[in-house]
């Protein structure tokens, strides 16, 4: 029997508010496994994702192999920032005390997309089903940029950091640490759309043509 991991294509689908929520368990199976979360962290989170699917641009995506298309090995889904979301609040406030203009702060905040949960069952991360997801999720956003937060790793040595500096995000806030959790994070953001030639599996394709930075 072959024990070679698996190489071809995931099979991405789009998930509507009601498929999503009547997935939840094997999502947030995913999202438990991916994050190392103790068992018992999924009945936490669903209520809080349940309503995520009721935000305005919200959209997800889901991921399995096409000899399982019925198993989920990944899921992403984000919405569309806005000012009454607490995470929209928490990121002017770590972007006032790291010195942002208030101007700067207003137009990064006026107009993106949220990446909210971006996750690859343990045994399937690396071999591209992230950079899948992310793209799909990616690929026909109207807003002017995105956003996310994500754990601080030393060395920005995860497959997580990687990819999200592989799709060229840019710092926005380092080390904030969110009301409720001890951990730093990182805020990422980048422009949108994505550039036509951000392919899923093409090299060297991060660099900031206009040497702007991130939104
Ligand atoms: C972050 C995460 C979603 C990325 O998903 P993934 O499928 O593992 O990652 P990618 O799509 O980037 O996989 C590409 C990696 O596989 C390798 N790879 C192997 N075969 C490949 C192929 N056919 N195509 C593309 N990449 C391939 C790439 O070289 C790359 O390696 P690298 O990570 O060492 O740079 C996933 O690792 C995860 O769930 N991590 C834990 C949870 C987490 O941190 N989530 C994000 C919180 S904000």
């Amino acid at each position: 029997m072959s024990t070679e991991p698996h190489r071809g294509p995931a099979i991405l689908t789009e998930l509507s508010p009601a498929d999503f929520r009547a997935r939840l368990p094997e999502l947030l199976a995913v999202y438990v496994a991916a994050m190392r979360y103790p068992r018992g962290t999924e009945y936490h989170r669903a209520p809080m994702w349940s309503e995520h699917s009721a935000r305005s641009g919200w959209q997800a995506f889901a991921a399995s192999l096409p000899e399982d298309p019925d198993t989920v090995v990944g899921v992403a889904y984000g919405y569309r920032g806005d000012s009454r979301q607490w995470w929209n609040q928490q990121v002017r406030t770590g972007m006032r005390h790291s010195g942002r203009s208030p101007e700067a702060i207003d137009r990064i905040l006026a107009d993106y997309f949220e990446l909210t949960e971006l996750h690859v069952r343990p045994d399937m991360q690396g071999r591209g089903i992230g950079e899948l997801l992310l793209h799909a999720l990616l690929r026909d956003r109207t807003e002017a940029a995105v956003l996310l937060s994500t754990p601080e790793v030393a060395g920005e040595d995860n497959r997580a950091w990687r990819l999200y500096r592989r799709f060229g995000f840019q710092d926005i806030v380092r080390r904030f640490v969110f009301t409720g959790d001890a951990r730093p994070f990182a805020v990422l953001g980048r422009r949108l759309p994505l550039e036509p030639d951000l392919l899923p599996h093409s090299p060297g394709t991060n660099d900031d043509p206009d040497g702007s930075g991130a939104p």
